[in-house]
């Protein structure tokens, strides 16, 4: 079965958002195998997102990753990549279509980084990555 890395991001955790997430993943069927809170170091959030290295977002956004707790989850089930990915909704969360994550319960706030809730792993080339990284 596929695994998957998501991450309810420290603006998810805040606003209490974490269980309204973990039902919309639970509803669509996919099953938690490993759940933990955790304070991110920075260097384990460089590593996680290296591919953005040298973008303008990338400082802000690993400030913003280390400015809370987040909420990182192991997911299973056939296709939970992709399954995920759908349920995320795109990465702006003002644009996101509405019955998505992103779609229903984000919204710019006029910061240098797009706060939106939630990550999932975008390849199972990635998921095997990020989930070496996170649950080590
Ligand atoms: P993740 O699931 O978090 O990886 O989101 P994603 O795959 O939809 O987006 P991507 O991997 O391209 O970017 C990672 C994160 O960087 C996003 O979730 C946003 O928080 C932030 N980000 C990406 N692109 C931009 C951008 O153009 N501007 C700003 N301000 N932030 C961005
Ligand atoms: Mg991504």
């Amino acid at each position: 079965v596929q695994e998957t890395l998501v991450l309810v991001k420290p603006d998810g955790v805040a606003r209490n958002l974490s269980g309204e997430i973990l039902r919309r993943i639970e509803a669509k069927g996919y099953s938690l195998v490993d759940i933990k809170l955790v304070q991110a170091e920075r260097s384990l959030l460089a590593e996680h997102y290296a591919e953005h290295a040298g973008k303008p977002f990338f400082e802000p956004l690993v400030e913003f990753m280390e400015s809370g707790q987040i909420l990182a989850l192991r997911v299973a089930g056939d296709r939970v990549i992709e399954g995920f990915r759908a349920l995320a909704g795109t990465t702006d969360p003002t644009t996101a279509a509405p019955g998505t994550i992103r779609g229903d319960l984000g919204r710019d706030w006029g910061l240098k980084v797009q706060q939106n809730l939630v990550h999932g792993s975008d390849s199972p080339e990635s998921a095997a990555r990020e989930l070496a990284l996170w649950f080590a």
